[in-house]
């Protein structure tokens, strides 16, 4: 079927995180899609209400068989049932590998910038943190894999958290990056998790490498976090995956899982997570070619109108991140300025120190959102040179 990712669904008073306005302002911030979820996910869910009875749920074999033919024929990851654990987020997961690979007081190496719960996570569980910046070249960021082993040794880093592809920068590291990673982490003993969410909204001629997939022989020191939630627009609903591959660590992980007992999703999770593996792949399509589109445009219009605006062009997702320095000098100022003028944006400044006076702009809505939101940005920011 066609998708109609035109439409605009008014999605204030429904206690979205995203829209939280009583007035018309545009959000551009949040990374989720102002798109309806593909409809053999809304009719499962229905189908569930239906039903009537929503008692405690296990995953399915159908679960688990949907989960091992995705990522099997799209990534080539070779994943057993036993190499799966549920988590209700990526983010929860973030913090629960604190403790898998890391005691109180132990140091966690992150780039910067990054997603800011890479940092908070960090260290609200009392663990050191240390960051390795981003270089930035040719319009997009590059791993300083000279700092990052320097680092690695003065701070005797037990645990590097990777962002794989990037947010905020959209990079999808190559498996040139990743190996040259994966050797210093190796000479070092240094554990990676790699958070992987982003990974099948990589856009056309960018390749998504599964960490796991290069990790033979340490793979006892390795583990990938992802979602169904990020891509399919779901995030609501709640639910993500731990994959580990070497069986002690599995063990490990599952026992510290247990010790709050958070190792099960919800019915409605189990739900959609199943279907959108099995039958989501059309929506996926289609929403990420619009996106593609909304790129495209968003570049254009920039390039045309705020010619002084860096902007990075993501090699995945639907966050695109930008320079606004030509355009002020102060980062909360900034982002007064565009909120003055009724959109927000993603202020860059709380992705670390890289991201002084930086936007980052979610280009997944409908066409005529966006264009709404960037001219109001064109208003607030063309007056401020
Ligand atoms: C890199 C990254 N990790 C994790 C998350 C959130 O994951 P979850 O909602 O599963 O906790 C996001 C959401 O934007 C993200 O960009």
């Amino acid at each position: 079927m066609q998708y109609n990712f035109d439409e605009i669904v008014d999605r204030r008073n429904t206690g979205s995180l995203k829209w939280h306005y009583t007035d018309d302002t545009i959000a551009l911030w949040v990374a989720d899609m102002d798109f309806k979820a593909a409809e053999p996910i809304l009719d499962a869910i229905e189908q569930a209400v239906q039903h009537g009875i929503l008692g405690y749920t296990k995953p399915t074999e159908a679960l688990y068989d949907s989960i091992i033919q995705w990522h099997g024929s799209r990534y080539g990851l070779q994943l057993t049932k036993e190499n799966i654990l549920f988590s209700p987020g990526v983010v929860p997961s973030l913090a629960l590998m604190m403790n898998v690979f890391t005691e109180v007081g132990e140091a966690v190496l992150v780039n910067d910038p990054i997603y800011t719960p890479f940092m908070s996570k960090v260290e609200q569980n009392g663990r050191k943190l240390v960051l390795s910046a981003l270089k930035e070249a040719e319009g997009k960021y590059h791993l300083d894999l000279a700092d990052i082993e320097a680092k690695i040794i003065e701070h005797d880093v037990k645990l590097y958290l990777l962002c794989n592809p990037h947010n905020p920068g959209g990079r999808v590291w190559t498996v040139d990056e990743l190996e040259a990673l994966l050797a210093i982490c190796k000479k070092h003993n240094v554990a990676i998790v790699s958070d992987e969410i982003h990974q099948d909204l990589t856009l056309t001629g960018h390749t998504f490498i599964p960490f796991l997939t290069l990790a033979k022989g340490y793979e006892h020191n390795v583990v990938s976090l992802t979602s169904m939630t990020k891509t399919f627009n779901i995030a609501g609903i709640k639910g993500s995956m731990i994959f580990a591959t070497n069986e002690a660590l599995v063990k490990k992980i599952s026992q510290q899982q247990n010790l709050n007992d958070e190792y099960e999703l919800n019915l409605f999770a189990y739900t959609a997570m199943r279907v959108a593996y099995e039958q989501g792949d059309e929506w996926l399509t289609q929403a990420l070619a619009y996106i593609e589109a909304n790129i495209d445009l968003t570049v254009q219009f920039l390039e045309e109108n705020l010619p002084k605006i860096k902007v990075m062009r993501p090699e995945a997702s639907y966050l695109i991140w930008v320079d606004c320095s030509a355009y002020g000098q102060e980062d909360q100022a900034l982002y007064d300025t565009l909120r003055a003028a009724k959109v927000e944006l993603s202020a860059g400044f709380k992705y670390g120190e890289k991201g002084h006076l930086k936007m980052r702009i979610n280009v997944a809505c409908p066409r005529a959102l966006l264009l709404e939101g960037l001219t109001r940005m064109y208003a607030a920011l063309s007056d401020a040179t």
